[in-house]
């Protein structure tokens, strides 16, 4: 079953295109359908526009979440998407979203969850003096980086590591993790029908 993909994202964009890459060498049986961003200057506009992949921009105010997420969910089952993909959305979701795509939003965070959740957590793991560090793919729900986790990877945190050559190291494998937490997720979506 080719899973139809719909990607939030509101920055680079890198998670985004090792998806699209993994899809493009045939690891991943996807197709992204959509792309919506919040931010109009996002970098991941241009790695849709590269893949021929529909990308919408939606304004977002913070004082009225819901209704960048309505038109969000209006344009994602227009497409009939299967899973919704978080690359790096930088919003809170709020539970009209997530009720919406109950079980089928998947996130990607770069700590072990459930430790350092929120902003900066390559930073909370370096001032906490942690020895190892990593990345989570999880199920999204109401609480913030507490959703079921699908898979992790783990990376050594090095003594002379500082946040960028964390940042780097654990990019790296949340570059492969993804696509892998996909394709765990559509096997089991698979079997469901
Ligand atoms: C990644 O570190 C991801 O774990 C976090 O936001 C960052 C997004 O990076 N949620 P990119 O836009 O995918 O390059």
């Amino acid at each position: 079953m080719t899973v139809k993909l719909a990607v939030l994202a509101s920055g680079r964009g890198s998670n985004f295109k090792s998806i699209q890459e993994a899809i493009n060498n045939g690891a991943l049986d996807a197709r992204v359908d959509l792309l919506i961003t919040d931010k109009e200057q996002a970098a991941a506009r241009e790695i849709a526009r590269a893949n021929g992949i529909e990308e919408v921009y939606i304004p977002y105010d913070k004082n009225d979440r819901v209704s960048f997420e309505k038109e969000a969910e209006r344009l994602i089952k227009e497409k009939g998407c299967d899973l919704v993909i978080l690359a790096g959305f930088m919003r809170l979701i709020t539970p009209h979203l997530i009720d919406a795509f109950a079980g089928r939003m998947l996130n990607i965070h770069p700590s072990l969850l459930p430790s350092f959740k929120g902003l900066h957590a390559q930073r909370q793991a370096l001032e906490y003096g942690v020895k190892f560090a990593g990345c989570t793919v999880h199920f999204v729900t109401q609480e913030m980086d507490a959703g079921p986790i699908i898979q992790q990877r783990c990376v050594p945190v090095l003594p002379d590591d500082d946040e960028e050559s964390l940042c780097a190291r654990i990019l790296i494998e949340e570059h492969a993790l993804y696509p892998e937490a996909i394709r765990m997720v559509t096997e089991e979506l698979s079997l469901d029908v």
